[in-house]
């Protein structure tokens, strides 16, 4: 037999895999990894907790007395419905369901998991999900593995259209997906309409609280508890792994709800548990929220001085303009992607530490510096990133 004529499928799809790699290169939107460089504006570590070692507390705070019990073991042996369940992970859930004012919490390997399960499991392909179109990635997947036949973006924080949305889908069950402060843009979801419109129209919300959590709220509890929405929101997401400075996620809500996820949430039942240690971090970076109020209160003087700095340069002269965010999220539009590498060219030689942000992360035209602010970034640092932003936009 001439094997010459037979098509080698390892090697077209290898093929494969290196054209779309060249397209993306070609594009100049080829993701690489890079290590840090020395000055830190691109981290979601926003109150400084990763590298930090953690207080030490009395032991009537509840969080604390729970970190002491987790034993340092490497690994959880098994997933939570196996071998990777304790009392006290139970306990810890208690304790975070009263810290976010609802009945029950469930731990989740990631913020991606908790998006993907919760998204997946809480409809069926008649459910309707209306989601704002900046969306993260995690809850549009979520939606896409619920089965659901009806998955709709309404345009970014407009109640107009999702108002015409629900009104057009009345009489189904109705999901609202929505984050508190957008991932890339920073800015703070309008909550209270969204409720308001959800009460009107019988729909359920969903909020993902990833970069509210620690950040929004007198003890960073996130937006829904800062407007007292608490009772009015079905299903919120908290992740560990932003200003908590940890790793994982909590879904808070009714225990019906969490009783769902248990038995639905495949990135919940199909998984290896955190190991012991990772809850331990996880009540440590509660016991913080409740005790420290200075790390957010030094965040928010940084967001404050940062944003008066870049609104002295007129900017739109040069065609690039500041999104605007009061979160620890910045964004400049520079909208292509030339030029938003030869801007991210002259502050890696300052070692500032800002990443370009290009499609399909965000739309394209809206090619972008995502600026993270920091508890620990000084006022120098600050203004040394200004003025070089300033200098490489006018070139
Ligand atoms: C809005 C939002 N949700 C969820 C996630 C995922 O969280 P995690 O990093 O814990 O997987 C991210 C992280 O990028 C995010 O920005």
């Amino acid at each position: 037999m001439d094997t010459s004529l037979t098509p080698n499928p390892v090697h077209t799809l290898k093929q494969q895999w290196q054209h779309r790699l060249d397209l993306r290169e070609q594009a100049q939107q080829k993701r690489c990894l890079r290590t840090p460089l020395a000055i830190d504006f691109v981290s979601n570590d926003y109150l400084g907790w990763a590298c930090s070692s953690p207080p030490i507390y009395s032991n009537d705070n509840v969080f604390f007395m729970l970190a002491q019990q987790f034993s340092d073991a490497h690994g959880a042996t098994g997933s939570r419905l196996l071998s990777g369940q304790s009392t006290t992970i139970s306990a810890l859930e208690s304790a975070i369901a009263q810290f976010h004012q609802t009945e029950a919490a469930l731990i989740f390997n990631s913020g991606f998991d908790a998006n993907l399960g919760v998204l997946s499991s809480i409809g069926d392909r008649h459910t309707v999900f209306l989601y704002d179109e900046l969306c993260h990635a995690s809850l549009i997947d979520g939606m896409r593995l619920s089965m659901s036949r009806a998955v709709y973006k309404f345009r970014h924080s407009d109640c107009t259209h999702l108002a015409q949305l629900l009104a057009q889908y009345t009489g189904k069950n109705i999901v609202i997906v929505l984050e508190s402060v957008y991932s890339m843009d920073g800015d703070v979801a309008p909550l209270a309409e969204i409720v308001a419109l959800a009460q009107t129209y019988g729909a359920l919300i969903v909020i993902d609280e990833a970069h509210a959590t620690g950040i929004i709220g007198t003890h960073g509890e996130g937006l829904t508890q800062a407007l007292e929405l608490q009772h009015d929101v079905a299903v919120r997401i908290h992740t560990f792994g932003k200003g908590m400075g940890c790793h994982g996620a909590v879904v808070v809500g009714s225990q019906v709800l969490i009783d769902l996820l248990i038995n639905f949430a495949r990135p919940f039942i199909y998984t290896t548990a955190l190991p012991p240690w990772s809850y331990a971090t996880i009540a440590q970076a509660y016991a913080r929220l409740q005790t420290d109020m200075h790390a957010r209160a030094q965040l928010q003087e940084r967001i404050t001085y940062f944003t008066q700095l870049v609104a002295q340069y007129p900017w739109y002269k040069y065609r690039v303009q500041w999104l605007e965010s009061n979160t620890p999220i910045q964004g400049l539009v520079i909208g292509d992607v030339t030029r938003t590498h030869e801007v991210v060219k002259q502050l890696h030689a300052a070692q500032l530490d800002v990443r370009p942000i290009f499609a399909p992360t965000v739309p394209a035209g809206t090619e972008r510096l995502r600026i993270c602010l920091h508890a620990f970034n000084t006022y120098d640092e600050m203004r040394l990133l200004s003025r070089t932003l300033w200098e490489a936009v006018r070139k």
